[in-house]
């Protein structure tokens, strides 16, 4: 069966190899493309899911979600990792799509069918739904979020990018009843995928080593939707996981607590990195063939 998906992302380098893998990949059928603030700005982050959907040669719709996190202070940026384009500097052709609007989208979307949530940004719109829309929150089934880790992180010591970025977001999921599968940093930063794995051979594949720059890049979202085709990929346990929203010097630290006897979530412990590869390359090799069909 073919799980309806929403990408919900920060478009970032590793967000478009996700949204490449979800393209190629006919265990999901991608219903929308949500952004958010994170990587970049949500304006590029909108320009550049917009412009990912013209590459992949799909009309789905495309919405531009939250701005900023939660608690109304500036979000913090990745542009050292992303660029200042947020794809590494790789120039798509700017899109004309008409844009969205994220809670519109996410209720057209979730009222017709229930649908999968990718969540591989900060979950200020989420959490936004959570809040404001419940009914809608409610028809997510099943919310699958690249965020947090059961050891360290990755903006600061204890903090991963995508929580840090919205604490309160992050806490909000949690502490719904949306029961979301985390796959953290301890698994994404082990399914290292580069060059050497995916040779360039056409439109989808190009794209994929620009933003691999060369190097074994971690592939934390593409991790993710690899999740939502293919849950083998991944062993999980349940757990409690309680976000640091006030202690400024772990603020956005996950505390994952797998002996609770309430666990709000599952949380991806051990990941097989060589079946995840095979199947990014053997997709994005297929999304090759599909684009560049003479
Ligand atoms: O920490 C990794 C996460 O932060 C990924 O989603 C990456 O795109 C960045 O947003
Ligand atoms: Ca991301």
């Amino acid at each position: 069966v073919t799980t309806r998906l929403i990408i919900d992302t920060d478009p970032g380098i590793d967000d478009a190899v996700a949204i490449l893998l979800a393209a190629a990949s006919p265990e999901v059928s991608l219903q929308a493309l949500i952004t958010v603030a994170g990587n970049v700005p949500v304006t590029q982050t909108t320009a550049n899911a917009a412009a990912l959907a013209d590459l992949i040669d799909s009309d789905v719709p495309v919405a531009r979600g939250a701005a900023g996190p939660l608690c109304g202070r500036p979000g913090p940026h990745a542009t050292a990792v992303h660029g200042q384009n947020g794809l590494a500097g790789y120039t798509l052709p700017a899109s004309h799509r008409n844009i969205l609007e994220a809670n519109d989208l996410y209720r057209q979307i979730l009222h017709s069918a229930p649908a999968t949530v990718a969540a591989i940004g900060p979950l200020t719109n989420i959490a936004n739904l959570v809040t404001h829309a419940p009914s809608t929150a409610n028809r997510i089934e099943h919310l699958v979020i690249m965020g947090g880790s059961t050891t360290h992180g990755n903006v600061t010591a204890d903090a991963e990018f995508n929580i840090y970025a919205d604490p309160e977001a992050a806490a909000c999921v949690l502490n719904s009843q949306l029961y979301p599968t985390l796959i953290g940093l301890n698994i994404t930063e082990r399914a290292l995928v580069g060059p050497s794995h995916v040779p360039a051979r056409g439109t989808a594949t190009e794209l994929a080593n620009h933003l691999f720059q060369g190097r074994n890049t971690q592939q934390h979202d593409s991790l993710a939707l690899a999740y939502t085709i293919d849950p083998s990929l991944v062993k999980t346990l349940p757990a409690r996981v309680r976000v640091e929203c006030d202690d400024e010097r772990s603020r956005g630290k996950t505390h994952v607590d797998f002996h609770s006897p309430s666990p709000n979530c599952l949380v991806g412990v051990e990941v097989d990195v060589v079946r995840f590869r095979e199947l990014l390359l053997s997709r994005l090799a297929a999304l090759d063939a599909q684009l560049d069909r003479t």
